[in-house]
């Protein structure tokens, strides 16, 4: 099954993507982009772009996840972006179900400020919802956790999703994939909704 993860900064695609790794690959183009050195020129690029909060220009993240898409099971993390990923996306290979995670706005701030991530495995944490087991410490590879430098490009961030998201929840409405997912919830309930909607076979 192939899946598209959508939602705004912060509602939990990450998150989601992790708790279902042991059966799907993920496809992380924000993590695939954190991978790049910032001492390559094209790392340059990429974080001028990233911190403002802007998108990253649509070849090169087709060229990032292009030999990627190898695995009969794929959720897709932060991709599309653009109606144009989506629809270069739909050219390469058949998604099954694009999931829009619902958030309340006010929550994003609260979410975004407490996330720590870790420096090897890039798994995802929050300093209140999701703590890890020992403080500072990745509970799956024991990496150094940190917190990502995005609160100052939040605003930026969200108005370059509302410009954007439209188009592409209306591209898998016609294809009638679309299903909408409350994240508004504890993490736990989140992903057992997710799953339930995995695993239904009609929509
Ligand atoms: P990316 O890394 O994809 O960032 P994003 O989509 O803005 O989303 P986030 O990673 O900030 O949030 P998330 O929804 O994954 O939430 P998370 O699970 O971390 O992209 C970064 C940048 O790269 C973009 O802004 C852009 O510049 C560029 N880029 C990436 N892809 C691109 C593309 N395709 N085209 C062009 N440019 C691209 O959760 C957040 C926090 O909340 C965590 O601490 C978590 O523990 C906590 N949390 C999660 N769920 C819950 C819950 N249910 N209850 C309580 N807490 C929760």
């Amino acid at each position: 099954m192939k899946v598209v993860l959508l939602g705004l900064p912060g509602s939990g695609k990450g998150t989601c993507a992790q708790l279902l790794e042991p059966k799907f690959k993920v496809i992380s183009t924000g993590e695939l982009l954190r991978k790049i050195p910032k001492t390559t020129l094209l790392g340059k690029k990429i974080d001028f772009i990233v911190s403002r909060g802007g998108l990253v220009p649509d070849d090169v993240i087709i060229k990032l996840i292009k030999n990627k898409v190898d695995s009969k099971n794929i959720i897709f993390d932060g991709f599309p972006r653009t109606l144009n990923q989506a629809e270069i996306l739909d050219k390469k290979l058949k998604i099954d179900k694009a999931i829009l995670l619902k958030i309340n706005k006010n929550e994003i701030i609260k979410r975004i400020s407490g996330r720590l991530q870790c420096i090897k495995c890039e798994r995802v944490y929050h300093i209140k919802n999701n703590p890890p087991k020992k403080k500072g410490i990745c509970d799956f590879c024991g990496g150094i956790l940190y917190k990502r430098n995005d609160e100052e490009a939040i605003k930026k961030r969200l108005i370059v999703y509302e410009k954007n998201i439209n188009p592409i929840i209306n591209f898998y409405k016609k294809k009638n994939i679309l299903f909408e997912l409350n994240a508004d919830k504890p993490i736990k309930i989140v992903f057992k909704d997710l799953e339930k909607l995995l695993n239904n076979k009609k929509k």
